[in-house]
């Protein structure tokens, strides 16, 4: 153990929560701080009064203190360069620059790159004009979907039933600025059909580790019913991700956007993550996220035998080649228990209640703060309760044994994560 195996992570959430829990299992690890993290961090490490946007904060006590590795979770700061800011500094950092997060931050930024590689992809177009988009529009059959380009928070997505949705759609991100400068460019693309399926792999901009396929479940009711969330819950490995598709989709879609990257000059070190929409066709790439999932992260990591100090510091330093990474066999599974209200208008503040640990089982903290009345509700996405185990039925097992130790005032889940593995529980 040297003074240098230190890690900052950034961020708050369950993710944040994931990646600490993950690295603070190897006893090589001296120091884990977190900007800010949450009531779930401070168990594992050391929050810092840092937001994760706090580039200048972040920076000057980076300087300071010098961690071995930077791991930045969240795309926001990403997205504003802050890997770029402490490459500069010296440090060691997995996250792509500002360049790269480009994957994410502009869906149109995002398509020209996958088109150019030929990438399979919906037909799209990419607008700045309120007239021109509702033209295009007009052309393509329904359903579509309309894209405000920029980040917005997983909101920023309308599929339309009708080309009248569809024109609302646009001038409610155009016109009325629903999503602020991020629905200044709007992106209309063709309605894939399918099963969705997550896939991350870690690159240091030249060699890819790919990761077990994982599903999500983003609508906020049983059934897929209900809006749109961050993430209810997810699984993995999910059946539909078979060797043979995972390889197709490091041939056809993974290797050619990092050439596609490479060739514009972007040497891109941090995850590669890809929405994909599974259709008769075969695999599409929906969207690029230039970070882990959250909650996809909270499956991965327990089923990553490497430790993220070596996988993740040979990212950060181009150096993957010579890594050979293990992956366990079995499943995870994680079910997201969110505040009352979420997502449109989360009720916070409500002490929380949970049980001792269990085994193959942990209690990922995410909207969570230590309060006069002991750990508290701080955000819409609270915790997310994740079990492991031999198979994805021992791993639901596990997860909802979790949920059942757990309560907080209006406290709300999906108890029908993994139901397309699965089937629904009974
Ligand atoms: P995105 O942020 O682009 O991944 O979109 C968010 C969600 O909208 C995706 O996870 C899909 O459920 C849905 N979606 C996005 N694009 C399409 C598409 N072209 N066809 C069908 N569903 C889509
Ligand atoms: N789970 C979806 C995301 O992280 O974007």
């Amino acid at each position: 153990m040297t003074e240098k195996n230190t890690v900052l992570i950034v961020g708050n959430g369950g993710r944040e929560h994931a990646l600490g829990w993950s690295f603070a299992q190897d006893p090589r690890i001296a120091k884990i701080w977190f900007a800010p993290g949450n009531a779930g961090t401070a168990q594992v490490g050391q929050n810092l009064p840092l937001a994760a946007t706090d580039e200048e904060g972040i920076a000057r006590w980076a300087v300071r203190e010098k961690p071995g590795l930077v791991v930045v979770g969240p795309e926001a700061p990403l997205c504003a360069g802050l890997a770029d800011r402490l490459r500069s500094l010296g440090l060691r950092v997995f996250g792509p620059g500002k360049d790269g997060a480009r994957l994410e931050g502009s869906k149109s930024f995002c398509k020209e790159l996958l088109v150019s590689q030929k990438i399979p992809t919906a037909r799209a177009g990419s607008f700045r004009s309120v007239d021109e988009a509702v033209r295009f529009s007009e052309s393509l059959t329904c359903p579509q979907v309309v894209k405000a380009d920029g980040l917005a928070a997983g909101k920023g997505v309308v599929i339309a039933g009708s080309h009248a949705e569809a024109a609302t759609a646009i001038r409610q991100m155009m016109a009325e600025k629903a999503f602020g400068e991020a629905g200044s460019t709007v992106l209309i693309e063709e309605f894939l059909d399918g099963e969705e399926l997550s896939v991350h792999a870690v690159t240091d901009g030249k060699n890819l580790v790919i990761l077990p396929g994982a599903q999500d479940h983003k609508r906020v009711g049983e059934g897929d019913t209900g809006p749109n969330t961050g993430g209810m819950g997810a699984y993995a490995p999910a059946p539909k991700g078979t060797p043979e598709l995972l390889q197709r989709v490091t041939e056809k879609i993974l290797v050619p956007t990092l050439q596609g990257l490479r060739d514009r000059g972007i040497d891109y070190r941090g995850v590669l993550y890809a929405g994909l929409m599974l259709t008769k066709d075969g695999p599409k790439v929906l969207e690029y996220n230039c970070r882990f999932g959250d909650p996809e992260t909270q499956v991965l990591l327990p089923l990553i035998e490497t430790p993220l100090w070596d996988l993740l510091g040979a990212a950060a330093d181009g150096n993957l080649s010579g890594l050979s990474v293990k992956i366990r066999s079995g499943a995870a599974m994680t079910v997201v228990l969110a505040a009352p209200g979420y997502p449109a208008q989360p009720i916070l503040g409500q002490s929380i209640q949970s049980g001792p640990d269990l085994p193959d089982s942990r209690l990922f903290h995410a909207g969570t703060k230590a309060g006069s009345r002991g750990v508290e509700v701080a955000g819409g996405r609270v915790l997310a309760a994740t079990g492991w185990g031999k198979d994805l039925k021992s791993a639901r097992d596990r997860a909802y044994g979790l949920v059942a130790q757990v309560s907080f005032d209006g406290m709300q889940f999906r108890r029908d994560i993994g139901y397309r593995a699965l089937g629904t529980q009974s």
